[in-house]
């Protein structure tokens, strides 16, 4: 489907890594796919080249090697490369958005202001902008991390809500457009045979899991003042496990979407400082071997301190204070340098109350449904089936809802997605300030209780992260979904 109408897109950051790996990128494949409106125009805005012609090099230096897994079709690179304007502003001269008002006159539809920036930009982007008027009709998308805490957070949120309404603001979480994760609300809301099992009286527990194979990469300066709980639990786990556990929405529409996922962030029972070595485990990883490969410590990355106490690894245990959840462990884990690149949901039914098919059907592997959301997106469901031959032996199998077998076509990345919905309007997958704030208070104890004590426990790269995380889930009787195998 095309964009709605036509558009101006004003990319800040566009010679930045996010803009080259996933923006343009993103706005290439919609341009290819006819998604975008044939008016519709991209401007570009950064410091360093000087003009068009030379930003447009730098898209085909740069940006062609990270678009699709097909290749460039040329025709449709060339006539995307049509629609890039540019214009070279530096942020502390005001005149410079003067320029950038005026290249936008004349030009027609939704005027979108796409800050790929770092965090300490918002606000004075967001000022210069409505200095010059820029501000009316318009809607703005900030990028993760907003802000390094509760109180930086609220105050990035207030100064951009003194310029921009709240219905004016996108706020970017690019796990909710994961085609997975849509595919989670269709699953629990469209069939009526999960949704009676999707509580307390029925489920276990609850893993979500976002391991990454890579370390910290170019971004080690950027990492080491962040570290995981910031960079992922905060808005990608805290998000994930807001939608798993929401109730159902009156519809999908923006505000009853968040109004459940907010509800669900506000009901997570608060961690008690002296309970944090309980309930949540840090790692950071020391040098190991990758598929082979030699990597080196965390501490030896280049823009890392050498003592630094930053966590690469996290695992929580969490839990929900309402009539669905109580009592229900949701464990969540990410890592960085861990041994394999996978982000999934794993929900544990409890097992039958009485087995007339003897013990082995009691046995864990069954009774499981396993949401891969990435690589390979799958929704597996493990039931117990019987042994062809003699005698009743039990085994595990699994019907799978496995997307590229069965839509052949159609897959979209996340940016993608959310940069079409931005386009069109679109609010339910962007995050809420007060779902922000929610996620914010709730981690901060974790925090401050180990900015001030402690050190993260090492782990070896190529690891599963410190062996603490299966402790705290052999507590309960329970382990991770790659222990059992
Ligand atoms: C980003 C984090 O938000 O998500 C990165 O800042 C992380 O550190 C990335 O690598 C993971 O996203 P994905 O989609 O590759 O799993």
């Amino acid at each position: 489907m095309q964009t709605d109408s036509s558009f101006t897109f004003v990319l800040f950051g566009g010679t930045g890594d996010l803009a080259m790996r996933k923006i343009l990128p993103a706005l290439y494949e919609a341009h290819r796919a006819g998604m975008l409106a044939a008016t519709g125009k991209i401007v570009a805005v950064a410091r360093h080249e000087e003009d068009r012609g030379g930003y447009l090099q730098w898209v085909n230096e740069h940006v062609k090697a990270h678009v699709s897994k097909n290749g460039v079709d040329e025709n449709a690179w060339s006539s995307f490369l049509d629609r890039i304007e540019y214009v070279k502003l530096d942020l502390g001269r005001a005149e410079d958005f003067v320029k950038l008002r005026d290249a936008l006159q004349g030009q027609s539809g939704t005027r979108v202001f796409y800050l790929a920036t770092g965090p300490s930009l918002f606000v004075p982007i967001c000022r210069a902008l409505a200095s010059v008027g820029l501000n009316q009709n318009a809607r703005i998308v900030l990028e993760k991390p907003l802000g390094y805490d509760l109180r930086s957070s609220n105050a990035i949120n207030d100064a951009v809500g003194e310029i921009f309404a709240e219905e004016q603001i996108y706020r970017i979480d690019h796990y909710l457009g994961k085609e997975p994760v849509q595919n989670l609300l269709a699953l629990r809301f469209g069939n009526a045979l999960f949704e009676p099992l999707w509580r307390r009286e029925w489920v276990e527990s609850i893993q979500i899991t976002i391991a990454e194979e890579l370390g910290v990469e170019a971004r080690g300066d950027f990492y080491d003042n962040t570290g995981a709980l910031r960079d992922m639990v905060q808005n990608h786990l805290l998000q994930l496990l807001s939608i798993v556990a929401m109730e159902p929405p009156h519809s999908m529409d923006s505000d009853s979407v968040r109004d459940e996922k907010l509800r669900v962030l506000r009901a997570l029972k608060p961690i008690d400082p002296r309970d944090i070595s309980r309930v949540a485990v840090r790692g950071q990883y020391h040098a190991g071997v990758i598929r082979g490969t030699s990597v080196p410590a965390y501490a030896t990355e280049p823009g890392v301190k050498p003592d630094s106490t930053t966590e690469t690894f996290v695992a929580l245990k969490v839990e929900i204070e309402n009539w669905r959840w109580a009592g229900v462990p949701f464990f969540l884990r990410t890592g960085k340098r861990l041994a394999d690149r996978v982000a999934e949901i794993v929900v544990n039914f409890r097992a039958v109350p009485h087995s007339a098919l003897g013990a082995s059907a009691l046995r864990a592997g069954a009774n499981r449904l396993v949401i891969r959301l990435q690589p390979n997106e799958t929704i597996r469901l493990y039931c117990l089936a019987k042994k062809p031959g003699e005698g009743m032996n039990l085994s595990s199998v699994h019907l799978d809802l496995a997307f590229d077998q069965f839509f052949k076509e159609g897959q979209m990345e996340a940016y993608q997605r959310l940069l079409l919905d931005v386009i069109n309007g679109r609010l339910a997958l962007f995050v809420r300030r007060d779902e922000q704030e929610a996620a914010w208070k709730w981690v901060e104890p974790i925090l401050n209780e180990w900015a001030a004590s402690g050190k993260p426990k090492p782990y070896a790269a190529g690891t599963w992260g410190p062996a603490a995380a299966s402790a705290m889930l052999a507590q309960h009787g329970t382990c991770w979904l790659e222990e059992e195998n």
